[in-house]
């Protein structure tokens, strides 16, 4: 029988978990975000307020943001999640850890409800199999900035009970998304696709086919994407992209999935985009990013 999610927990209060408690607070559901320590939650919560009151300014959300915010609550404490009916991990993409917070949530949270993992790169077998609980196991991808962005990604392992994959379906709506269904392959749909292109503008900015900036360019005016790969890449973060190349060569063994020598060159330099200042672009003024010259 689908199950209606009422209390939701949130693993995480970086980007995406700020972002994911964000939109179920938003949608009227309770939602608690765990962390493991305070100041985390404090910057997160910090973080949702701005977004908050963006979106009341341009009329975005039908709710005070005070009301909104009434329904999260930051913990520390695994045990505050027990009641939940679904808990989405959104930690740091790294295997061990999240199958670490999986086992450990396990044995706290009622056996009925269910767990997703927002992982853009991991596999969600590998990850379901950390609980015993896998036909209750699903992924739930959404995307950087999730206040905006309308698109989730529900995935299904082979052992997903049919029941459960329809209430995350019908979560990712209640929450303000389109979902999309898709199964567990790396990438799923949405960076099996991404993934090459991005790796093909760098390629071929390596080949001298054109200038950062210009790349960027053809590909915002000429195909009216939002951002261009470069663009693009840095507010993914190179890191990410890198270490999701890694998981889909890995599985594929096809050249287009395997980073270029720039990419890894960048991130080896610990120069991964936005977020450290410096990527494909330098931010040292965030408003008028200057493009690299590497080749
Ligand atoms: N909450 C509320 N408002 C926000 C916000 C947030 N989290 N983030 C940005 N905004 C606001 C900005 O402040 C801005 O407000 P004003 O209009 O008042 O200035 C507004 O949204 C629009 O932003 P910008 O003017 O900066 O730029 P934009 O019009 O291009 O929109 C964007 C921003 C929605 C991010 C758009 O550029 C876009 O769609 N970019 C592509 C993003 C994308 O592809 N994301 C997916 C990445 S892949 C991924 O996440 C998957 C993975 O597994 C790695």
């Amino acid at each position: 029988m689908r199950m209606e999610i009422k209390k939701v927990g949130v693993l995480g209060c970086g980007l995406m978990g700020s972002g994911i408690a964000q939109v179920s607070a938003t949608a009227g559901l309770e939602t608690v975000v765990l962390e493991a320590e305070q100041s985390f939650i404090d910057k997160g919560f910090a973080r949702i307020e701005k977004s908050l009151a963006k979106l009341a300014e341009k009329g975005a959300i039908k709710e005070a943001s005070a009301a909104i915010r009434a329904r999260l609550k930051g913990t520390t404490r695994k045990e505050d999640l027990a009641g939940c009916d679904v808990i989405i991990e959104a930690i740091i993409e790294n295997l061990e850890e999240k199958r670490k917070i999986f086992g450990a949530l396990d044995g706290v949270v009622k056996p009925e409800a269910i767990f997703a993992s927002n992982t853009s790169s991991l596999s969600i077998t590998e990850l379901m199999t950390s609980t015993k609980r896998p036909q209750r196991f699903v992924g739930l991808h959404f995307f950087n900035p999730v206040p905006l962005m309308q698109l989730v990604e529900v995935v299904r392992t082979i052992a997903t009970a049919d029941d459960v994959y329809e209430s995350a379906v019908a979560f990712g709506k209640k929450v303000g998304k389109v979902p999309v269904r898709t199964s567990d392959k790396p990438g799923f749909i949405v960076n099996r696709l991404l993934v090459p292109y991005l790796l093909d503008a760098i390629r071929a900015y390596e080949e001298g086919v054109g200038s950062i900036p210009d790349i960027d360019n053809a590909m915002k005016l000429g195909c009216g994407h939002p951002m261009g790969p470069f663009t693009l890449l840095d507010f993914v973060g190179l890191d990410t992209t890198y270490y999701i190349t890694h998981v889909m060569y890995e599985e594929f063994k096809e050249r287009r999935f395997a980073a270029p020598p720039l990419l890894k060159r960048l991130v080896l330099a610990g120069w991964y985009g936005q977020k450290t200042g410096k990527g494909f672009y330098d931010y040292a003024d965030p408003k008028n990013p200057v493009p690299g010259k590497f080749v």
